[in-house]
């Protein structure tokens, strides 16, 4: 008789339920019917001409093989001037790891600054892999309620109400879904925070470059211990590609060289070498940040007049996310409806929020204008 093997508990974390909206509206467009796509977090457009140029030429010249574990010189070096020329913070290169994404690099960051049983906050709503990566390497979540009240963001005095210390604590500002943004103050209070308290910070910055306000504030600036994560999907448009970077603190950087040399060996290549242009190419890529600032603008003005009129402030990112209590308790059936009547492709708030997200929507206005305006004109047609 045969035995089963085992199958980990570890590996059992939640889908992801935007995924579940994609398929949906996969199958509508399969079915020949239209689909106006407000679910998916990123860019309509590729990435930006330079680094087009710049991939095509590696392509015919380099081998492409591996390299350096925590990336090409070239590329760190670009990295530490963006740091120098658009934050004044003055980055050394040695404190630069280009990763897989930004996945890649919570991957490598989590697991460089925690061990099994240590607890990490976050705001909910968040960004679900946050939570889902934590629980996979057995570090325990810790979700802080959060509501329009705080912005959507982790206060010292949430943290202070927690029954249990915790060992470390997400921010992501602009976050996802809800766009909200910390102020300077708040996050240098916020580091000054959990360097009083032995908790290591870390600071998903992916959504830098998109904002309708302030510009927003680098933890690398406020702090000598924060992890600092980014990445060349969202203002970049280079989602694919499959590149991002961390700033990381010098207690971390041996663990994280030696992590990333037997997890990933190296990122990508030629998105590598590729990207290094990505930084020259700021008219084309503040383009994109225009339409996306006029997107934002129509779905503000139009989505009140189809009842969606609670909604987070939207300062950056490409999300509205809104309460749609008044007209569901069950946001997943809700956005299966608004797909099925008006062709309209949205997220329930579930895969944020667990607890509370059913009351919530996403929408996410990266693409063009068209899309969103008329998208705008189907919800108002909708409600009536
Ligand atoms: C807040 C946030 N962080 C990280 C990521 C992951 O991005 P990537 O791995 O493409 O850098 C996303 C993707 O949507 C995100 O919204």
């Amino acid at each position: 008789m045969s035995k089963h093997p085992k199958v980990s508990k570890r590996g059992a974390i939640p889908p992801f339920f935007v995924m579940e909206v994609m398929r949906a509206a996969a199958e509508r467009e399969a079915a020949g019917l239209e689909v106006l796509h407000m679910e998916v977090g990123q860019p309509s457009t590729g990435a930006p001409k330079g680094v087009l140029d710049a991939a095509h030429r590696m392509l015919d010249a380099d081998v492409l093989g591996y390299t350096g574990s925590l990336g090409i010189p070239a590329l760190r070096s670009a990295i530490a001037r963006w740091y120098r020329d658009r934050y004044k913070v003055d980055v050394p290169d040695r404190r630069v790891v280009v990763t897989t994404g930004s996945s890649g690099a919570f991957q490598l960051g989590f697991l460089a600054a925690f061990d099994p049983g240590d607890r990490v906050a976050m705001a909910s709503p968040s960004y679900p892999a946050y939570r889902h990566t934590l629980t996979a390497i057995g570090v325990e979540p810790v979700e802080l309620p959060t509501g329009p009240e705080h912005r959507f963001q982790p206060t010292i005095e949430l943290l202070e109400k927690l029954d249990k210390p915790v060992q470390g604590l997400i921010v992501a500002s602009p976050a996802n879904p809800t766009g909200t943004m910390l102020s300077r103050e708040e996050l240098t209070e916020l580091s000054a925070w959990c360097d009083a308290n032995g908790v290591r910070l870390v600071s998903d910055e992916i959504y830098h470059g998109l904002t309708y306000g302030p510009e927003a504030v680098t933890a690398a600036e406020v702090s000598e211990s924060a992890l600092v994560v980014n990445s060349f999907s969202k203002y970049f448009s280079m989602t694919g590609w499959r590149l991002g970077w961390m700033i990381v603190p010098d207690d971390l950087i041996r663990s994280v060289e030696c992590l990333a040399q037997n997890l990933f060996i190296s990122a990508p290549s030629l998105s590598q070498a590729a990207a290094v242009a990505a930084f020259d190419c700021t008219e084309e890529l503040d383009g994109h940040v225009a339409r996306y600032a006029r997107n934002r603008s129509i779905l503000l003005e139009e989505l009140p007049k189809a009842g969606f009129d609670k909604l987070a402030p939207a300062d950056g990112a490409f999300y509205v996310y809104a309460d749609v209590s008044a007209m569901t308790d069950d946001s997943e059936a809700f956005c299966k409806r608004i797909l099925a009547e008006t062709g309209i492709a949205c997220t329930p708030g579930i895969d944020f929020d667990p607890a509370r997200g059913h009351r919530f929507v996403r929408f996410s206005f990266a693409g063009s204008e068209e899309t969103i305006a008329e998208a705008a004109r189907r919800l108002i047609a909708w409600k009536r």
